[in-house]
């Protein structure tokens, strides 16, 4: 059935308490749930109360402490007929822990027993109105044995705690603070703590604690590091204080996303906890301070003020990731965060955007929501506030959030209501601008200029392409910074921020004698594609002067794109294709002789446009085509730059480890050379890479010498994958790492590989890391995915058909590379769209699957 945003109503009934008692056990955990409920006078009244379930059965049912008879199933659901205004319901469940393979509702991950609820999970807990407009204080009890749980765990703040008999004991928690059922957590396992003290800036003093298994509590300093300073950050820069006596987290194996913000006790993925030099990357260590801050900042936005329905995740989901950006932003370099955030965006959001899966920030409906929890509802969710923060200033933006806050504490709210806050708060008329929560599509804004006399004349014209049930776009407002350069003195008179908001508008600019170079979308103002009118030699003008760090990186992305659409689509001839690349080796040679540069950004500067990005930038896309032209560019560098690189690359070297970022920064700078090294010179590569590889002290420069090593050829990828796996067994983040490194290689035969690795003793179905590791890696390797006849996409037909009754999901979370099939030539597009029409046709199919399939194929 489909969901719609606009049948929204709210529920008859208020439960403004709820009391949960758990008799714990892996295999049999039997709940008993009392809500106190009575009248909504805010919705129309009913004679029933609608329970959601899924595949619950009611043991018993009481009304004010009676058995009733007075319930029927319907579906899934328990209906229960209520004679007054206030009662008391309570329920008894029985659940299966161990059989949760969807790890939805109480799951076993470990020995240890956890929650996931968002979004609908706590229907498969107890019954209840499980949608995010009804709040509750909860009291949970919860017993178990002693020996097998000794910690448990759950929101809010502990009560009372004892033992039972046989070995038994209990705790009971109470939260304080009303939440929606997808907010609730349990946990309960043998875990240990890292404990620490926060003070708040009011003065209150809250305890900290980072429960992991035994053994794992050296690596879980960085995280602590990482929560103290997301506390303070969010107090200095958003004002935002925390509001327990306590918080914990929680690190657990089995576990569909990154982490989840329960009140006071965040469940998360150990991969967004556990860190140490010797086995995560620097990559890695990013990964756990940004998800850190970002659970964190759901303490209010998202948890005290919450989303009325889920047509409004990205109130919380797109303020929170802006509010962690910004954080990391903060953290280390700023100009480098935001080319690696707008890298995301255009890797992941703008192929959603201009594909079958389409849809606005806010959807208008959906069959199940756990699709929804896409890049466009989080990255773009979180540019389009950017946007307002950059329309208002940050001054002013922080008024509108304030009020924000404090209009809404307390309740659950909308996106409009957030927008109004904004208007209200910061000073601005918004009017225009809701459109960007209303339409889909990524902006195309072409920019041409002309020059006349001594003035500049900037000519923008916007489009806004049609997406499924979308066809006609309004015109959006746009806010674009820009600067004009004097093609003389490499100076330009000041930045400007201007709004395009209508199709065409044109802008004139005195005093240029001589046609200035345009700096557009400084800082990735607006997430837009932009066609802009500009010449090589401009380009490199701006890779090499621009004063604008992302703009700067833009300007050498577009030079590079330019060159591999033109020997793409075959319209280079051999002088044409030489001279492009002689524009890219100088622009390239130049960036790493520039010493303005620091590492971290020299890094990024060399990083070239991912496959998928230029895929995106084509009409139709020949990902063979796309990636002989790009490893050959990539060989052409590397071969004509040899002594440099390898010169950047023993100077990186020389670089003792550490987490300053300098440190880091060399360690990029040397992967990256290595990278060009191995397209150029496979033979010094493996050398090299074989040798890093063996001196390495940490995990950075080890995978990036096995990334290297994966993808050629020769004895050092066996000698030196078959010492990872040794050393580091019995780690599972780190055989991730293993199975990720050889699915997403550059070798030739990364699918046998990977068929080989599906029958490892190591690979699972039931853990979505490794799940991820092996098949998401290989998913989104363009060479081994698009394999000319089609063996790629078989693999994955095949693997989501045998996931999605294990763990419906992370299968769906497969579909949306198949569903790209519209955009890829005619030949491999057939092959994509068979798979889609195998799966479609499977009995039994789950919902997740069904609608991320039957949207694929439109
Ligand atoms: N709210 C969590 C976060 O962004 C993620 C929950 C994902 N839920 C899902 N059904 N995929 O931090
Ligand atoms: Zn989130």
């Amino acid at each position: 059935a489909v969901i719609r945003r606009s049948d929204y109503k709210p529920f008859a009934w208020r439960v403004p308490e709820v009391s949960l008692d758990f008799a714990l056990g892996l295999e049999e955990t039997h709940v008993t749930a009392v809500l106190a409920v009575e009248r909504n006078p805010q919705a129309d009244a009913s004679p029933t109360i609608h329970l959601d379930g899924d595949g619950l059965e009611p043991l018993t049912v009481k009304i004010d402490g009676e058995v009733a008879t007075s319930w029927s199933m319907e579906g899934n659901d328990l209906i229960v007929s209520l004679p007054g205004d206030a009662h008391q319901i309570e329920v008894t469940t029985k659940i299966n822990p161990s059989a949760n393979t969807a790890l939805m509702g109480l799951f076993a991950s470990g020995g240890m027993l956890c929650t996931q609820c968002e979004a609908e999970g706590f229907r498969r807990i107890t019954f209840f109105p499980d949608r995010p407009d009804v709040l509750s204080v909860y009291r949970v009890r919860m017993s178990g044995p002693k020996a097998q749980f000794p910690v448990l765990l759950s929101n809010g703040n502990l009560e009372a705690e004892g033992d039972g008999e046989d070995g038994t004991h209990w705790a009971q928690w109470h939260d304080p603070w009303p939440k929606p059922s997808y907010l609730f957590a349990l946990v309960a396992g043998d875990l240990i703590a890292n404990s620490d003290i926060f003070n708040t800036v009011s003065g209150r003093e809250v305890a900290l604690n980072i429960w992991v298994r035994e053994g794992d509590e050296g690596r879980t300093g960085h995280a602590m590091e990482s929560l103290k300073k997301s506390m303070r950050w969010d107090e200095e820069t958003f004002g935002r204080e925390y509001d327990l006596d306590l918080f914990n987290i929680v690190a657990v194996s089995d576990f569909n996303m990154g982490a989840m913000e329960n009140k006071g006790l965040n469940v998360f993925n150990t991969k967004y906890v556990l860190a140490d030099e010797d086995t995560a990357t620097d990559v890695d260590f990013d990964g756990v301070e940004g998800v850190i801050a970002h659970e964190y900042f759901h303490n209010w936005s998202g948890n005290r003020v919450t989303c009325r329905d889920w047509f409004q995740l990205s109130l919380k989901e797109g303020f929170t990731v802006l509010r962690d950006q910004l954080f990391s932003q903060d953290m280390g370099s700023a100009p480098v965060k935001r080319i690696e955030d707008v890298r995301v965006l255009r890797g992941a959001q703008f192929p959603e955007d201009s594909g079958p899966l389409a849809h606005p920030i806010r959807p208008d409906s959906f069959r199940e929501i756990s699709n929804f929890y896409t890049a466009t509802i989080y990255n773009k969710g979180a540019e389009v506030i950017r946007m307002i923060r950059t329309m208002a200033g940050e001054e002013a933006f922080r008024k509108g959030t304030d009020l924000y806050f404090d209009r809404h504490d307390g309740e659950a709210a909308t996106c409009e209501d957030f927008v109004k806050a904004m208007e209200d708060g910061a000073g601005l008329d918004l009017t225009q601008f809701r459109l960007w929560y209303s339409q889909a599509g990524t902006p195309k804004v072409s920019v041409r200029l002309t020059h006349e006399g001594d003035t500049a004349t900037l000519h923008l014209s916007q489009e806004v392409p049609p997406t499924p049930g979308q066809s006609d776009k309004q015109p959006m407002p746009i806010p674009i910074k820009l600067a004009l350069f004097d093609r003389d003195s490499g100076e330009h008179r000041g930045e400007q921020l201007i709004t395009l908001d209508k199709a065409q508008v044109s802008l004139s600019f005195d005093g240029f004698a001589k046609p200035p170079i345009l700096s557009v979308n400084r800082g990735f103002s607006a997430p837009i594609v932009v066609h802009r009118d500009i010449s090589s030699d401009e380009l490199v003008f701006l890779a090499a002067r621009d004063d604008d760090p992302f703009a700067r990186y833009e300007a050498l992305q577009d030079l590079v794109v330019g060159h591999l659409k033109d020997a793409v689509d075959g319209s280079l001839d051999d002088a044409a294709r030489k001279d492009a690349r002689q524009a890219i080796t100088s622009a390239i040679a130049a960036v790493l002789a520039d010493d303005t540069l620091d590492d971290s950004m020299r890094g990024e500067l060399l990083v070239l446009p991912s496959e998928s990005y230029l895929a995106e930038t084509m009409l139709v896309a020949d990902p063979g085509r796309i990636h002989a032209e790009r490893q050959s560019l990539r060989a052409a560098i590397g071969s004509a730059l040899e002594p440099e690189f390898t010169a950047v690359y023993q100077r990186a070297s020389q670089v003792p480890y550490s987490l300053s970022a300098e440190a880091r920064g060399a360690r990029k700078v040397k992967t990256q050379a290595l990278v060009y090294l191995a397209a150029g010179n496979p033979d010094l590569a493996a050398t090299m890479a074989a040798a890093q590889y063996d001196s390495a002290n940490n995990m950075t420069d080890r995978q990036g010498a096995m990334m290297v090593l994966c993808g050629l050829e020769g004895i050092e990828r066996t000698n030196k994958l078959i010492d990872f796996y040794n050393r580091y067994k019995g780690n599972a983040l780190v055989i991730d790492k293993w199975f990720a490194l050889q699915a997403g290689s550059m070798h030739p035969a990364a699918l046998a590989h990977v068929k080989a690795l599906a029958d490892h003793p190591d690979f699972t179905m039931k853990n979505p890391n490794r799940v991820r590791s092996l098949f998401m890696a290989m998913a989104y390797n363009p060479q081994a995915f698009h394999a000319e006849d089609g063996e790629g996409y078989r693999m994955i037909g095949d693997f989501i058909l045998a996931l999605d009754p294990i763990n419906p999901q992370t299968a769906a979370r497969f579909v949306p590379q198949l569903g790209k099939w519209r955009r890829i030539e005619p030949g491999r597009s057939a092959l994509m769209r068979e798979q889609l029409e195998r799966i479609a046709a499977a009995p039994g199919l789950s919902r997740d699957t069904h609608e991320q399939v039957s949207r694929s194929l439109g």
